[in-house]
């Protein structure tokens, strides 16, 4: 009594939102979803038409710079991302060092901070200003030149990843290959000159880097923009929002989908799994959103692309099972009282199984094309009108009121 309680406020009605059911951090121009209506639009343009006529590399600068490219300015891109591809001789040395059994997104996540200790120009608290939020043709050709190198060496940095607990050599990014198809020749080349991966799973993978890209603010944009409001360089930033993708609830989805349909075996078994899920004893990974209350529509398109890859490599033995519980789920009465319908990584993780990444892996083929989706948003908060504001959510304290120490020997 007479005290001042710590979540009465001055400034206003503080609210607790767990999980920002709720809240709006951010204004922005990127990513637009009807949750209800099962929209997903980037910059403006429905996912449904960029999946099926552009690329992954031509949406990320529509992503990132708001417009989609004229052929020059998407030739300078594609050239730049190019370019920024190869990494220093020294991060071989950095790869070995992980133990032969490293996660993969251990290993990434890990690799894009040290990334960062390369480009001390990058670091603007080094340099004692607000390097990005000025806005400066100088400040924007510094932006722009870590954009690249992020875009760039994600996938180098991916394929180091994969090729390191196989103990295979490393390989330079090569040329003349769209960004995907560069990334399975850095990944799949076992030295043959004429090396080229399938023209329908570059596609296919491609698509899937597409829908991948960029998704609001998700878990790890969210943390990627609440780390860079510090304004800490945007290596740590994208490693930060790596860190976040990481968990099963987000990113790891895929591969938990993948464990899941092995566990469950067969389709006859799908029904005692339903009823697991029911007594809350399972999850149904792949399934639910936290925006998506009808359908994702992302889910359709890989349902799509799993075809054409099917044809190519054969169908998996665990698409019956997926079937089989996708058709269950969508019948019974729990999941349609909570509008939970298959998400975008219900299939993907089939298509990555069929194209031969490993299980662990998955979660490192949705990070490397949401690079994109962290970098456009970063970019656009540092630009925001009236300059970045550190992000610094309160709280509604619940703890003990104000006790005097006790020293150890009166404690009972
Ligand atoms: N299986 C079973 N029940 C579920 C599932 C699921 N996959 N998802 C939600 N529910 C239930 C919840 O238990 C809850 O039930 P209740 O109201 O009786 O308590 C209700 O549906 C509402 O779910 P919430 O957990 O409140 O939804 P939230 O928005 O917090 O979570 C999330 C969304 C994390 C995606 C959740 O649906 C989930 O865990 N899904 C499985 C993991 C997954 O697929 N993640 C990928 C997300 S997409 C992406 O990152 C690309």
């Amino acid at each position: 009594p007479g005290e001042r309680e710590e979540n009465e406020t001055e400034k206003g009605l503080r609210i607790a939102d767990r999980g920002f059911l709720n809240t709006a951090v951010i204004k922005s121009k990127i990513t637009h979803i009807d949750g209800d209506a099962g929209v997903l639009r980037y910059r403006g343009y429905p996912i449904e038409q960029l999946a099926l006529k552009s690329s992954h590399l031509e949406t990320a600068y529509l992503l990132i710079y708001g417009v989609l490219p004229t052929k020059q300015q998407h030739n300078v891109f594609q050239s730049e991302v190019h370019r920024h591809s190869a990494m220093h001789a020294d991060s071989e040395e950095f790869f070995r060092s992980f133990r032969y059994d490293a996660h993969p997104m251990a290993m990434l996540t890990s690799a894009f901070a040290y990334l960062g200790s390369y480009y001390a120009e990058a670091n603007p608290s080094l340099e004692g200003q607000n390097l990005y939020t000025t806005g400066t043709p100088e400040s924007l050709t510094i932006m722009d030149k870590q954009i690249y190198r992020l875009i760039g060496k994600a996938t180098t940095l991916a394929a180091m990843a994969y090729r390191v607990r196989q103990g295979r050599e490393f390989v330079t990014p090569p040329h003349g290959l769209s960004y995907t198809g560069s990334f399975l020749y850095q990944m799949d080349h076992l030295g043959q000159e004429d090396y080229r991966p399938n023209p329908v799973l570059e596609k296919a993978l491609d698509v899937l880097f597409l829908l991948h890209a960029d998704h609001e603010l998700n878990a790890s944009c969210t943390t990627v923009l609440q780390t860079g409001s510090s304004l800490v360089d945007p290596y740590s930033a994208i490693a930060a929002g790596c860190a976040s993708l990481y968990g099963p609830l987000h990113g790891g989805a895929n591969e938990a989908v993948i464990r899941m349909l092995i566990s469950i075996g067969k389709p006859e078994n799908v029904p005692s799994f339903i009823e697991a899920v029911k007594r809350r004893e399972k999850v149904l990974s792949g399934f639910g959103h936290r925006v998506y209350k009808t359908s994702d529509p992302r889910s359709f398109i890989v349902r799509k692309t799993a075809d054409e890859v099917f044809k190519i490599t054969g169908k998996d033995e665990l698409l019956e099972t997926a079937m089989a519980l996708h058709e269950a789920a969508m019948k019974d009465e729990y999941f349609i009282k909570r509008k939970l319908a298959p998400n975008v990584d219900f299939c993907s993780g089939l298509i990555y199984r069929a194209m031969g990444f490993p299980l662990d892996f998955f979660p490192v083929l949705f990070a490397v094309p949401r690079v994109v989706g962290w970098l456009a948003h970063w970019r656009q908060m540092m630009l925001q009108e009236g300059g970045v504001k550190i992000w610094r959510p309160r709280q509604i304290f619940v703890g003990a009121a104000k006790r005097d120490y006790v020293p150890i020997e009166e404690r009972s």
